[in-house]
């Protein structure tokens, strides 16, 4: 199992506590706001309800699955079969591990990207796949090229993420219509992990992998960021029928689909109108606003992003992120991702989570002046 570096940064900001900083933590990507009023009073009430109390079996998932399906259909014109292609799980990460456990045997290739959300690593340690990384430029737009692969290269599956962890990149339609066209020649599984769908800001709207075609192709869903239901764990895979059927016979083995109250609070939240999901995603925007200028003033080369809650910013000059991090957190009390945490291509850059008001980022990004990168000369905002 790879290492972590979560360990390493939690040690350093209590490092700062200790020493009487006030930790402004931008490391973690869990929304700090408040799933809608609607959801938690449908959470409420179920817990009053005591056909919630027992194990919820598959027929009893039915209501969760056909709101998903709706939801899917309603935002990306797809028309999916809730019964067979869409399946609830407890969270889009749970719903990965279990699914690479299920579609590959030991020793497949799985195409995953770097930098990358760390738990794909850990998810094909796991299921015992040989892990090959798809390098993902800024001078690509954090795109995979996948004509610079072998062409005789056979993968089990493909993982990719947009809008991204931690680049915040995007890809259009025509970008999945490209890649399952390429997935499809090779009898490739397309994994596409969308947690971030819906924050996304200004006219921008993500597309879903599964409007390229569902057959070859499974979305894993989470009501983690869009409806800031990061700690009740619950999302849904949606897709390739046979790659689901052997996902739900994994889980079987494993799990019990989420609590029911979770499952109706999750079904409310994915019927509400669209302009509730565009409300969170404009706190994160608000601040976004806030950060990138105030880290371009640093000197620091940063992308305006399009959609997600993370800035990724690329530092001129550094060469050790987590060493880096570790002395922000320590002397500042300012916690950031370093890069290096999101694979080999992710080092020379840092990660801000945007889980603070737009005055205490501006207020992260005149700490972080003052702490040197390698040796350079700190720049002072203007
Ligand atoms: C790319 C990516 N996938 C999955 C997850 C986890 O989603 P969930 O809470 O649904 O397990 C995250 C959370 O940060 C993420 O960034």
């Amino acid at each position: 199992m790879p290492g972590s570096v979560f360990a390493l940064m939690d040690a350093a900001k209590q490092r700062a506590r200790s020493a009487g900083r006030e930790v402004i933590d931008l490391s973690i990507g869990s929304s700090d706001q408040a799933p809608s009023p609607a959801v938690l009073e449908t959470l409420r009430e179920a817990t009053h309800d005591p056909l919630t109390y027992r194990y919820p079996l598959f027929s009893d998932t039915r209501p969760l699955r056909e709101a998903a399906a709706a939801y899917l259909g309603r935002r990306f014109g797809v028309n999916l079969d809730a019964e067979r292609e869409v399946l609830p799980l407890i969270g889009a990460q749970e719903g990965l591990a279990h699914l690479l456990l299920a579609v590959t045997d030991p020793g497949d290739t799985l195409l995953l990207p770097d930098p990358g959300y760390p738990p794909y690593l850990g998810a094909a340690a796991v299921a015992g796949v040989r892990a090959v990384t798809l390098p993902l430029l800024p001078e690509r737009g954090f795109l995979p090229d996948l004509d610079a692969l072998p062409a005789d290269l056979r993968p089990r599956a493909l993982l990719l993420n947009y809008p991204n962890n931690p680049t915040s990149a995007v890809a259009d339609a025509a970008f999945f219509r490209a890649v399952a066209a390429w997935c499809r020649a090779r009898g490739t599984l397309l994994i596409h992990d969308h947690p971030y769908a819906e924050l996304t800001f200004g006219d921008y709207r993500a597309p879903s992998a599964l409007e390229a075609g569902v057959q070859g192709v499974v979305e894993l869903h989470s009501l983690s960021k869009t409806h800031h239901m990061g700690g009740f764990r619950v999302g849904f895979a949606a897709g390739d029928a046979d790659a689901l059927a052997a996902l739900a016979r994994v889980k079987g083995a494993v799990d019990f689909h989420p609590y029911l109250g979770i499952q109706r609070a999750a079904a409310l939240a994915l019927g509400l109108p669209d302009e509730v999901g565009r409300a969170g995603a404009a706190v994160f925007q608000e601040r976004r606003d806030a950060l990138v200028p105030a880290l371009r003033a640093l000197g620091w080369e940063v992308a305006l992003p399009q959609a997600s809650m993370y800035v990724w910013a690329h530092v001129p000059g550094l060469t050790d992120s987590v060493a880096y991090a570790v002395r922000a957190a320590e002397t500042t009390g300012v916690a950031v991702n370093p890069g290096r945490a999101f694979g080999e291509r992710g080092e020379g850059f840092v990660r801000f989570a945007l889980i603070q008001p737009p005055e205490v980022l501006a207020e992260a990004a005149r700490r972080l002046s003052e702490v040197a990168v390698c040796g350079a000369v700190p720049v002072s905002p203007s």
